[in-house]
C-alpha cells in the first residue's frame, strides 16, 4: 500500500486545458473520491495516475517514487496500480478464476501460487466459491466484484476506481456502496474512487477532491464539503445548495456574523477572517429554510412535488423572481403552485471571498 501525492499537474490536449495545476495529497490507506461533472478531467487525472497519458507540468509520486515528471515517465505495469472501470471488461469464455489469474499467468507465476492468489482475491470480494462460474452466470454487482478481484489479484499499491457504479442500477449500487466500503475497511487499501455522483462521494470516502473545468474548486470532508464550501461551484454542487446574494453586516465572531439576505437579517456560519461586505454570496440548503407565520422572506411557490411524507417545494421571493429557492414541506403542510407563504432562514455559510480577492 502506498500514498499517493499529485504536485501540480497540469495537463493539456492540443490547446485545450484539461487540467490545471492540480494538487493532492492522499495518505496511505486513504479513500479519496474525485468529484466533478462530466468533462471536468476527473478520467484524465486517473489516466495520469495510471501512466496512460503523460503531464504536461508537475509530478505523481507514488509510495515516495516519483512516476511521472521531472524527467521520469514510469510505464503503467511498473506503477502497481489497479483500476476498475465502468464497464467491467471481464473475458466471457474465460471463468472467473481465470479471469482473475490472467495477469498472474501472463507473468508465468506457477500454477499452486496463482490458483492460492486467485482463492485470496475472490475472499476479498466476497465471492469465495465462484471461481468455476463464467461472468454471464454472474450477476451486475458479482461481475463489478470480479473485475475488483483481477486487479487486487496483483497486490496493487493502491486502486482506481472510474465511475464503478454508473451502469448499475439504484438498488445494486447501494449494495455496491457496501461492498466497497466493507471492501475498504477490511483491506485498508488507498483508494481513489472517481464518480460524478454526490451522494455516493458522500457515502464513500474520507475526503473528496471537488474538480471544476480542470480545476480542483475544494479538497476537504465531506462535512466540509457540505458546511464550508470554498466557493459557489462547490455550493451549488453539493445537495443542492442555494447560493444567494447577500451583505455582510458585521465581521467574523466566534464563527459567525450578521448578514442581510433577501432584507432579512440573519446570523450565519463563517471563515474566521470574514469582514463585512456588500458583494458576498451565501450558500444555504433547503434544511436551512423555515416556513413562518410573519417575519422573513415573502415568497411565491412555482411547483410543488410530492415526496411521500411531505412535498419538495420551488419557489422564489417576490421581489426577486430571478432566484430559484427550494424547501422540504412535511405533511400535513401544503403549499400549491401561485400560494404566498414567508420564509425564514435559519443557518447557512459566507461563501468565503475568492482567493486574491482582497485579501
Ligand atoms: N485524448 C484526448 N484528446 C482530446 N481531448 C480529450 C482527451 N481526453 C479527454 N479530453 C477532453 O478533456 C476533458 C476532460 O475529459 P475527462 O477527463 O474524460 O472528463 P470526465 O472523466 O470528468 O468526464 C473533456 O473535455 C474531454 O473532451
Ligand atoms: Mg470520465
Amino acid at each position: 500500500m502506498a500514498g499517493l501525492k499529485i504536485n501540480n499537474v497540469t495537463k493539456h490536449f492540443n490547446d485545450f486545458t484539461a487540467l490545471s495545476d492540480v494538487s493532492l495529497d492522499v495518505a496511505d490507506g486513504e479513500f479519496v473520491a474525485v468529484l466533478g461533472p462530466s468533462g471536468c478531467g476527473k478520467t484524465t487525472l486517473l489516466r495520469l495516475v495510471a501512466g496512460f497519458e503523460q503531464l504536461d507540468k508537475g509530478e505523481i509520486v507514488i509510495g515516495g517514487k516519483v512516476m511521472s515528471g521531472a524527467g521520469a515517465n514510469v510505464p503503467p505495469e511498473n506503477r502497481r496500480v489497479g483500476i476498475v472501470f465502468q464497464n467491467y471488461a471481464l473475458w466471457p469464455h474465460m471463468t472467473v478464476a481465470e479471469n482473475v489469474g490472467y495477469s498472474l499467468k501472463v507473468a508465468k507465476v506457477d500454477r499452486a501460487a496463482r490458483e492460492k492468489r486467485v482463492e485470496e482475491a475472490l475472499a476479498l470480494v466476497n465471492l469465495q466459491g465462484f471461481g468455476e462460474r463464467r461472468p454471464a452466470n454472474l450477476s451486475g454487482g458479482q461481475r463489478q466484484r470480479v473485475a475488483l478481484a483481477r486487479c487486487l489479484v496483483a497486490a496493487p499499491s493502491l486502486v482506481l476506481f472510474d465511475e464503478p457504479l454508473a451502469n448499475l442500477d439504484v438498488h445494486l449500487r447501494a449494495a455496491m456502496e457496501d461492498e466497497f466500503a466493507a471492501f475498504h475497511k477490511r483491506t485498508g487499501t488507498t483508494i481513489i474512487y472517481i464518480t460524478h455522483d454526490q451522494a455516493e462521494a458522500m457515502a464513500l470516502a474520507d475526503r473528496i477532491a471537488v474538480l471544476d473545468h480542470g480545476r480542483l474548486a475544494q479538497f476537504a470532508t465531506p462535512r466540509t464539503l457540505y458546511e464550508e464550501p470554498a466557493n459557489e461551484m462547490v455550493a451549488s454542487f453539493i445537495a443542492g445548495g442555494m447560493v444567494l446574494p447577500a451583505d455582510v453586516l458585521s465581521g467574523a465572531r466566534d464563527g459567525s456574523c450578521n448578514v442581510r439576505i433577501l432584507g432579512q437579517e440573519t446570523v450565519l456560519r463563517c471563515r474566521p477572517d470574514e469582514v463585512a461586505r456588500s458583494d458576498a454570496k451565501v450558500c444555504v440548503r433547503a434544511d436551512d429554510l423555515d416556513v413562518v407565520e410573519s417575519g422573513g422572506i415573502a415568497i411565491r411557490v412555482k411547483r410543488s412535488i410530492y415526496r411521500g411524507g411531505g412535498s419538495r417545494i420551488e419557489a422564489f421571493p417576490v421581489e426577486r423572481p430571478d432566484i430559484d429557492l427550494h424547501f422540504d414541506l412535511p405533511d400535513p403542510a401544503r403549499l400549491e403552485e401561485g400560494a404566498e407563504a414567508r420564509l425564514a432562514i435559519r443557518t447557512g455559510w459566507v461563501i468565503p471571498r475568492a482567493e486574491g480577492a482582497g485579501h
